[in-house]
């Protein structure tokens, strides 16, 4: 391939990286306010690890893709510091309010906007965490090492990095395929109208991407639809093994291999992949 093709082809996958950023932030964004108040998030199993870890450190502890600081801010209770990254504004001032709503300061509650694949703090945490499964939404190997390699960069010597990913289920992927799901109705925190929630999912097995357009429902109160708001995420599945190789080649070493939070060992029928490891020094 000649210079010129081959410097047109890396601005095109440049710029195609912005876009998909873009589109990942926007998703987001668009779902801040109604974030908390999904079933998922309310009843997610997996604060009781990150507390008992951040008791166990204490102070600061740092967690990639934040969200809306459902599991900093209760780490931060306990650890007396927590800084919080995420891509999207929307997210960030959300979890600023609900921190400020928890009586904590700004300085103990940080929340920064940065990307985890090319974000530098200048500073080193004893305690990295992303809660729930954000790895999932780096769609590309390339941006799931550089997201690896900026927790390693932001761990002191011997710090402990601690999430999870789910585990990829053909069966239900396949069953769930092109279909529409009611995912749950809700009232708007501030609007106080009706929401109805939806899932659509596609699933492209040769990359292991899932498509899933969210639809937000406004209904009045005789459920008619006054308002429909489309966002899509893209999820990247990657199986444990290969999950587990990209760890140890980031310069990981595993503490624990879980199949859930409550430290069942990972095994067949495991629905999660949760692992507490130790960062490798490099000397
Ligand atoms: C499902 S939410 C999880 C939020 C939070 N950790 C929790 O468990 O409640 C995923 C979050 O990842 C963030 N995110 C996705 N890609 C990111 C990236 N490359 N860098 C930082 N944050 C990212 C999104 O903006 C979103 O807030």
């Amino acid at each position: 391939m000649g210079h010129v093709r081959r410097v047109r082809l890396k601005l095109h996958l440049t710029t195609m990286r912005g876009i998909m950023k873009d589109d990942a932030a926007r998703s987001f964004d668009a779902e801040a306010e109604l974030y908390d108040l999904m079933p998922s998030r309310r009843n997610h199993p997996d604060l009781e690890l990150y507390l008992e870890l951040a008791k166990q450190h204490g102070g600061p502890v740092l967690e990639f893709a934040c969200g809306t600081g459902r599991v900093l801010i209760p780490c931060v209770e306990v650890a007396g510091e927590g800084v919080g990254v995420d891509l999207s504004t929307g997210m960030l001032d959300q979890a600023r309010e609900n921190a400020s709503k928890q009586g904590l300061s700004e300085n103990a509650a940080q929340f920064v906007q940065g990307d985890m694949e090319n974000v530098r703090l200048g500073r080193t945490f004893p305690l990295v965490l992303m809660g729930g499964q954000p790895l999932f939404f780096l769609r590309t190997d390339e941006a799931l090492r550089a997201a690896l390699e900026t927790v390693h960069v932001h761990l002191a010597p011997g710090g402990r990095f601690a999430t999870a990913v789910p585990v990829p289920r053909m069966a239900t992927m396949m069953a769930e395929r092109d279909r529409l799901k009611f995912v749950t109705e809700i009232r708007h925190p501030t609007t106080g109208s009706r929401q109805a929630v939806w899932n659509y999912s596609s699933f492209d097995e040769v990359t292991q991407v899932a498509i899933r357009r969210r639809i937000v429902e406004t209904l009045d109160e005789d459920g008619v639809v006054t308002e429909r708001q489309h966002s899509v995420q893209h999820i990247h599945y990657r199986h444990p093994a290969e999950m587990q190789r990209f760890i140890i080649d980031a310069g990981f070493r595993f503490e624990g291999l879980y199949g859930d939070y409550r430290r069942t060992p990972f095994g067949n029928g495991s629905e999660y992949l949760v692992w507490v490891a130790r960062k490798v020094d490099d000397a």
